[in-house]
């Protein structure tokens, strides 16, 4: 039978599943009149790494992987609510500044409900997938000459002189989606980890996070271990950066929105706040790869924060640890882990077979 010669080594999906407003309704802040836009987001795996567990010396380690969602990021669970909210109010049109995911869920939710999408991308700093999904999903896309902090700052702006609505992450509702990833975790774990390791771009993700684990649970609350590319760590530096550079294009960002809230969260969590390398984003990157589970660049920054926290003494015998990986790797197809050799050989087998002995 089927069930025997494939056991359930993973959590598989729930078959009701309804999305993040139908699941968690009673925990979201959102007018009962909404009625859901959704792509039935959410519910995406915990998937355990028993390999890179044991070399950390952590108990458990578990990827939360975000790259599932509909528009393969996490942001879908937030553009749910904020789109929904947005045509229960009567809204004919979203705005928003994005390095890509936001923009292509933003489009993916938008079309979907009838709503004119339009986006404002850092020119030429958009990886292709996230580009190339903004189009499929039909937005008005903008690109402007300078930063992502510039273009929020113009979408921020156009969202007050016209009647359009900003579905950023300093949309509210975008954060009440974004915290159900905290309750699926502690739902899935049957409570809270003892950390949690992510990538901090315009803090809006993490800021989710302690929202919803301070919601969800009665006492223990887990450590927040937020990472930020070194060459874009305004939160880590202490003042903000112009010119961030970074190969994690997604969180290129100078000037982060929900700073000040993220800050809170990791010092209240008594969490940390790091600064990680391009090249240790890579390493992580590629060792996730070889787990299976081929993330952006972004995505592998919470793993590499992770990493580094422990070559600096941070002892994680004894716990349990959840990386989440924000973005699929196919956002990012010019940024491959391990690019390996091609050959182009005759269509004959001799041909394959020379290779094979190899
Ligand atoms: N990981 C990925 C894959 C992202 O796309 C982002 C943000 C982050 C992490 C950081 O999350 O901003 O909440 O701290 N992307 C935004 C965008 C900025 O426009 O898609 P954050």
């Amino acid at each position: 039978m089927l069930s025997s010669r494939y056991p359930p080594v993973l959590e598989c999906r729930m078959p009701s599943w309804k999305g993040v407003i139908e699941h968690y309704r009673q925990w979201i802040e959102l007018p009962q009149a909404v009625v859901p836009v959704t792509l039935l987001e959410g519910n995406t795996p915990l998937i355990p790494l028993p390999g890179l567990a044991a070399e950390l010396h952590v108990a458990q380690l578990l990827v939360k992987f975000e790259g599932l969602n509909p528009t393969a990021s996490f942001k879908d669970r937030g553009m749910t609510v904020a789109v929904s909210e947005a045509v229960s109010r009567g809204a004919r049109s979203v705005i928003c500044a994005s390095t890509g995911n936001t923009a292509a869920s933003a489009a993916a939710y938008a079309g979907r409900a009838g709503l004119q999408c339009l986006v404002l991308l850092p020119a030429g700093k958009v990886a292709a997938g996230k580009l190339a999904g903004a189009q499929a999903y039909g937005a008005q896309i903008v690109q402007v000459d300078g930063s992502f902090d510039q273009a929020l700052e113009l979408a921020r702006a156009l969202s007050e002189r016209h009647p359009i609505t900003l579905v950023n992450s300093l949309n509210p509702f975008r954060l009440e989606g974004q915290k159900t990833a905290a309750f699926e975790i502690c739902d899935k774990l049957g409570g809270p980890p003892d950390w949690m390791a992510l990538p901090v771009g315009n803090a809006g993700n993490i800021t989710s996070y302690w929202m919803g684990f301070r919601q969800y649970l009665n006492g223990k609350l887990p450590r927040l271990l937020g990472a930020q590319a070194a060459g874009a760590a305004p939160l880590v530096d202490g003042h903000p950066i112009d010119d961030p550079h970074t190969i994690a294009s997604a969180i290129r960002i100078g000037r982060p929105a929900r700073g000040e809230q993220a800050l809170e969260a990791v010092e209240q969590s008594h969490g940390r706040l790091l600064a990680v390398p391009d090249e240790a984003i890579l390493e992580s990157q590629r060792d996730l790869a070889r787990e299976g589970i081929w993330v952006e660049p972004a995505s592998a920054a919470g793993l590499a924060g992770l990493r580094q926290a422990v070559q600096d003494g941070l002892d994680l015998s004894g716990q349990t640890v959840v990386c989440v990986c924000t973005g699929h790797g196919l956002k990012d197809p010019d940024t491959v882990p391990q690019a390996t050799a091609m050959h182009t050989v005759p269509a004959m087998l001799e041909a394959v077979e020379a290779l094979l002995e190899e």
